[in-house]
């Protein structure tokens, strides 16, 4: 029977010492959808793909596809294809040079090299030693390593860290296509703005801790308005007398649950004229940042 290509962690854990990186996380990573894993620096994103791929073992619980752990897997470079951060490639040495190699010990035919070099776009600097790759090139280079095997599942960690925004624009049509053929992708990263047009699910932690799992859409809790007055106290009790849920935030006022024109039409009928009257930017990089906290690494593992 054919390996399931579905990711599950189930209460893992991870501590370093007094560190808890990884607390108890259970959630499921489904087949042909992008998954966002998202959480600020820290958070323990790192430390939770590693261990679903052998590489940290885990204080308790487990990362499996479909049941079975990584190194149980029949055939792994089949299964899964992995770019991990901070992926060193020998300088010296050429990217198709660099995918020989990994080829050559996993059994893989050597036609998947150039076919791998194309799907990222650097079949023409494929002959070039690495040590003169620019950055995105190299991200794109890990890529190619992780497609050698013609993996079901992706699991990519911040891929779009250093890219530009053609190349951002790039990964992001890459891994909508690798999970429209039926593929497990799994994208970290801490930023939701990077990985918000590309993803069709999204799991979040913060401090190790499951703090959201569901779609992009049920993570915006409602829209808000941001308004303001040259008389603030005046539009703020018109506000409240209308029944708004009203917060005093970065200099203005936030009203939560009305559109704009509703909050218009109070402060008109409470005759207070109006400085500002919009719908707030970036409702869903808001909500993340309540999710995870929103203080410098806010999402630091907890200590014991
Ligand atoms: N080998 C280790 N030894 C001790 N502590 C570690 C080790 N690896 C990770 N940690 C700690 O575990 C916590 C989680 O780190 P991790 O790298 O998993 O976070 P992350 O979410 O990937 O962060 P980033 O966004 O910065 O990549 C941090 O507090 C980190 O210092
Ligand atoms: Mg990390």
């Amino acid at each position: 029977m054919a390996t399931s290509t579905t990711i599950e962690f189930r209460g893992l854990t991870k501590s370093f010492g007094s560190v808890h990186a990884v607390s108890d996380l259970s959630f499921t990573v489904e087949p042909g959808q992008v998954t966002g894993f998202l959480g600020p620096n820290g958070a323990g994103k790192t430390t939770t793909l590693r261990m679903l791929l052998g590489l940290v073992r885990p204080t308790s619980g487990t990362a499996t596809f479909g049941g079975v752990a990584y190194r149980d897997l029949a055939s792994p470079f089949e299964t899964v294809g992995t770019a991990l951060e901070a992926s060193s490639f020998h300088p010296g040495r050429s990217a198709r040079g660099h995918l020989a190699v990994y080829a050559a010990a996993a059994g893989i035919r050597k036609s998947r090299i150039d076919e791998a070099l194309r799907l990222v776009g650097l079949e023409t600097f494929a002959d070039r030693r690495v040590g003169g790759y620019s950055l995105g090139m190299r991200q794109r280079l890990g890529l190619a390593f992780a497609l050698l095997g013609d993996p079901r599942v992706l699991v990519l960690d911040e891929p779009v860290n250093g890219l530009d925004p053609e190349g951002i624009r790039w990964i992001r049509t890459f891994m909508r296509e690798m999970a429209s053929q039926g593929r497990t992708v799994l994208v970290s990263s801490h930023l939701l703005s990077e990985v918000q047009q590309s993803v069709d699910r999204l799991v979040i932690i913060s401090r190790g801790r499951l703090m959201y799992e569901g779609t992009l859409a049920g993570l915006d809790t409602g829209s808000r308005v941001v308004v303001d007055a040259p008389d603030r106290d005046a539009l703020e009790a018109a506000l409240v007398q209308a029944g708004a849920d009203v917060h005093v935030a970065g200099g203005a006022l936030t009203v939560a649950g009305l559109s704009s024109a509703e909050v218009g039409a109070i402060a008109h009928r409470a005759d207070v004229p109006l400085s500002q009257l919009a719908a707030e930017n970036n409702r869903l990089e808001a909500a993340f940042l309540e999710i995870v906290g929103d203080t410098g690494l806010g999402g630091e593992a907890e200590r014991a």
